[in-house]
């Protein structure tokens, strides 16, 4: 997809920024806040100057939705077939500490009468991450291909052409130092059950790598609504149906807590947050025998 090739390029740019500079600098808050609420960091801002840059130019892009943006932005391409909509920067707690980010998309087509249903408009969606090496993964097409970025000859190479997500895993990702705060009681019996079942437990605190590691070992991802963050943290638009979008192509479930995540409507708020468990189909029958 041609738009998917141009976000590649954005994928390059910010993994150079982030190879080059200084990692605590890129860390630094800076003194804007996000419409959710989160502190800015300079990274974010750098990720989604370079990524809005890229898709402002793209002749099949309508508009663009982005978590540091208040509303969609036009291109000017007003009959272009798409919407696309990014985290330019993913986990950015993690970057002064030099620990994994990444950039999650999602494409979404629009109906002829201009509207979105739900996430059965993705069209494509996937992450990159900035960890040891660069990567990304593409959900298009019912595959999950998957590619990684090489210096050497400075472009990305296909590592697997059809990722398919395994049913049982051994992980699971929560962070479970809100337990005392979930709104819905069925995650703490859920991580239980876990736990009697050997799981072991890993939360990088980055969801395009918490997510990945679950899209290559198994396992399952979660994160609940709490009292604090009533809805949960995770923004529907470029963190939860993309997500959804790749774990049902690769054969896995997701669920806000009782329905699949891409028949939850389009909403109004382009910062709509959402609770979210993704996973493998034995972690769901896991998750449903919970009361
Ligand atoms: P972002 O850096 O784009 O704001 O997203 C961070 C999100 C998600 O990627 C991650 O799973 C979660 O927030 C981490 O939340 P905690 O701070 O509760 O660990
Ligand atoms: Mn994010
Ligand atoms: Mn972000």
């Amino acid at each position: 997809m041609e738009i998917v090739k141009l976000l590649e390029k954005g994928f390059i740019e910010i993994a150079t920024v982030m190879r080059d500079a200084n990692s605590i600098s890129l860390g630094n808050i800076t003194e804007h806040n996000n419409n959710s609420g989160d502190d800015v960091k300079t990274m974010d801002l750098i990720s989604n100057a370079i990524l809005m840059d890229i898709l402002m130019k793209c002749e099949q892009v309508r508009t663009i939705g982005s978590e540091e943006e208040d509303t969609l932005c036009e291109t000017g391409f007003k009959n272009a077939p798409y919407l696309v909509c990014y985290d330019p920067l993913d986990g950015s707690s993690n970057i002064d500490a030099n620990i994994t980010t990444g950039t999650i998309f999602c494409i979404y087509k629009y109906n002829d009468d201009g509207t979105i249903t739900n996430g059965h408009n993705i069209v494509a969606s996937g992450y990159s991450i900035y960890g040891a090496a660069t990567q990304y993964l593409v959900a298009h097409n019912d595959t999950l291909r998957f590619y990684q970025y090489s210096n050497k000859r400075q472009q990305f190479d296909l590592l697997h052409d059809n990722i398919r997500i395994k049913s049982k895993g051994g992980i699971y990702s929560i962070n479970e130092s809100s337990k005392k705060t979930w709104l819905d009681t069925r995650y703490e019996k859920f991580v239980d059950k876990c736990i009697d079942e050997k799981y072991s437990c890993r939360w990088v605190g980055c969801m395009a790598a918490d997510g990945h590691r679950t899209v290559i070992k198994g396992g399952v991802f979660a994160y609940p609504a709490n009292k604090k963050d009533t809805s949960g943290k995770i923004r529907l638009l470029y963190e939860g149906y993309p997500f959804a979008h790749i774990f049902h192509i690769g054969g896995g479930f997701s669920s806000n807590g009782s329905i699949s995540i891409l028949d939850i409507p389009f909403p109004k708020n382009i910062h709509q947050k959402i609770p979210i468990i993704l996973g493998g189909m034995y972690e769901k029958e896991l998750f449903d025998s919970i009361c």
